[in-house]
């Protein structure tokens, strides 16, 4: 099965799971879960839940824990986008082509929603059966997500995004701000998989963080190149000006050119991470195919 094939498949069914479990949380007339909903299930790429299936099929993780794994991921993610777009943010008006979550619900329902999303995130990892996850890795989990997602990750990335946004930075300066805002969230994926399969091998372990690293880089990366393109007609005026304004992106540091020849080195670095893997029989296609995807991606 190609990359394409196992994509459609896997984001149908984390959509479908996620539906599901939203449809069983408490409050269902409420505005509070409509704009949970919202911010969860209209649009997105899921590739962040891509990569955990594709890890879990490595792994030998069963499906049915990853679903819950990247569930957690992706509220967090969803959490993460709604506040991004607030006013005091981002003040983007636009999420995945619609309303941003405040736009359409209001800024304090939207902050709400974000909040609600972050606590079902760990809550649903700890409900995970004991019997299946040990309580010990449940809170292992629960621990990485947590230093990913908070000052040591995700919002300490977020805040010097914001506080820098236009000022001049040094290329290790952006891409420090880079891991932590996006490369954090993509690693705790990456982690969460590992820790619920019973793999220590620690040059595979490693050899994986080097590919989140990598692979997450040029995420942020190629997002930046989208946003400067003149060809991106989806984007709206309001977004296209904001993005161009802020000194802040790898284009407005390094160019075009050389951010394109950045993208394909982290490329080439993730492929040679992957190396370690190959050599210990793991069938890295897809991954491999994934990495590709990332650094073409036109959405
Ligand atoms: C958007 O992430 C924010 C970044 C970290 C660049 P995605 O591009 O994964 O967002 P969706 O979930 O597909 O909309
Ligand atoms: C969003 O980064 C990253 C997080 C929400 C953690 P950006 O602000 O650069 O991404 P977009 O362009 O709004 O998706
Ligand atoms: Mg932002
Ligand atoms: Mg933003």
């Amino acid at each position: 099965m190609d990359l394409f094939e196992f994509f459609n498949i896997k984001k149908k069914r984390i959509n479908d799971f996620m539906r599901k479990l939203l449809k069983n949380i408490p409050f269902q007339d409420s505005l509070l879960v409509d704009a949970m909903k919202y911010g969860v299930l209209l649009g997105g790429k899921r590739i962040r839940s891509v990569l955990m299936y594709i890890l879990g099929k490595i792994f030998q993780v069963n499906d049915n824990i990853v679903d819950i794994l990247a569930s957690s991921i992706e509220f967090m993610h969803a959490y993460s986008l709604i506040h991004d777009d607030l006013p005091s943010l981002d003040n983007d008006k636009l999420r995945r082509g619609y309303d941003s979550c405040y736009v359409k619900f209001g800024e304090s329902t939207a902050i709400l929603a974000g909040n609600a999303l972050q606590c079902l995130s760990f809550n649903i990892i700890s409900n995970l059966n004991s019997n299946i996850i040990s309580d010990s890795k449940k809170v292992k989990m629960i621990s990485e997500l947590s230093h990913y997602s908070g000052i040591s990750g995700m919002c300490i990335g977020q805040f010097r995004d914001l506080k820098f946004k236009y000022e001049k930075l040094k290329l290790c300066e952006l891409e420090e701000i880079y891991w932590y805002k996006t490369g954090s969230l993509i690693n705790t994926s990456v982690q969460l998989v590992l820790i619920s399969s019973n793999i220590n091998n620690s040059s595979v372990l490693l050899a994986l963080k080097e590919y989140s690293k990598n692979i997450s880089l040029a995420f942020q990366i190629r997002d930046d190149i989208l946003d400067f393109s003149n060809d991106m007609s989806c984007i709206s005026y309001h977004t296209r000006y904001e993005k161009y304004s802020r000194s802040n992106t790898f284009p407005l540091v390094i160019g075009l050119k050389k951010s394109q020849e950045k993208l394909r080195k982290l490329y080439s670095d993730a492929l040679q991470s992957l190396k370690v893997l190959s050599s210990n029989h793991v069938d890295i296609t897809l991954l491999k195919e994934l990495a590709y995807f990332i650094i073409i991606r036109n959405k």
